[in-house]
């Protein structure tokens, strides 16, 4: 893998890729995206379709360097999401940097559509559900396989969401995904970097997009901070300059 900016230089293993994607100590939002060339997030309902090795290898170090990963339901059941796993190595420099060995996990639903028996609540360590007071009250089952916290009445409030994930210690979040997840915290300017990988491939109408049809006015800007080319792939940095 090539680095071409900020500097020319070679990207060999995990490890580098880490320092690639180091995060900062404060609260720091990322969001983690691929799209084909023509901006499509999804073939056949899934992202891993566009994906390859070297995309896969910036997810996981990406993974490796943050304290929560945040996913939509919507990603959870199109994507049939498992719990976070990283190789022994990865835990290792995660511990050596003082974290925890694996990310926590924090499942974002406004309607409670999350069934308990589903893979991502599986591991020994419970995700977190962001939700609202009423499912709550009315998913107790929910309570039985995962943290539920209550981020608004009847909608999440996503600056809530937030300052809970904060209070939890968890700064460094990487959002996973998927686009209606997105599009609110663009909305909500909570947005801080968006990595997005460039597959090469052109896929045309009736997929998702990135944002749908929500349009941005004025439109959100960002400036270009990294970028990696490996296997016909880019692997964009984005920093967002409307946080600033
Ligand atoms: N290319 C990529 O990098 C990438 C990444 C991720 C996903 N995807 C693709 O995106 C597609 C899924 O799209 P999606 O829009 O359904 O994904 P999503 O954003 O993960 O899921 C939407 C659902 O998540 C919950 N949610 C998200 N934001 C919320 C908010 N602000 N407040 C309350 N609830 C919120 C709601 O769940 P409830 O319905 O439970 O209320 C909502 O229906 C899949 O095809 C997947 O493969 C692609």
């Amino acid at each position: 893998m090539r680095q071409l900016i900020p500097d020319l230089s070679s990207i060999d293993g995990q490890s580098d890729l880490e320092t690639v994607y180091a995060l900062p100590a404060s609260r720091h939002v990322r969001a983690n995206f691929i799209s084909s060339i023509d901006g499509v997030i999804e073939l056949k309902g899934l992202s891993r379709t566009l994906s390859g090795p070297a995309d896969r290898a910036a997810f996981m170090s990406m993974r490796a360097v943050a304290d929560v990963v945040l996913v939509g339901a919507g990603t959870v059941r199109a994507e049939r999401y498992g719990p976070i796993k990283l190789d022994d190595a990865a835990r290792g420099r995660r511990v050596e940097r003082g974290l925890q060995p694996l990310p926590g996990l924090a499942i974002v639903s406004g309607t409670g559509g999350l069934d308990p028996r589903a893979p991502i609540f599986a591991a020994s360590q419970r995700p977190l559900v962001l939700t609202t007071a009423l499912v709550a009250t009315e998913r107790p089952d929910l309570g039985q396989v995962a943290d539920v916290v209550v981020c608004g009445d009847d909608r999440v409030d996503t600056t809530f969401m937030l300052d809970a994930l904060s209070e939890r210690g968890l700064v460094r979040v990487l959002c996973e995904g998927g686009p209606t997840l997105l599009k609110s915290l663009l909305t909500d300017h909570l947005v801080d970097e968006l990595c997005l990988t460039l597959s090469p491939v052109i896929a045309g109408s009736g997929h998702r997009s990135l944002t749908g049809d929500r349009s941005f006015e004025p439109p959100l800007t960002f400036d270009l901070v990294g970028l990696l080319e490996a296997d016909g792939m880019l692997l964009t940095r984005y920093r967002s300059l409307d946080r600033e």
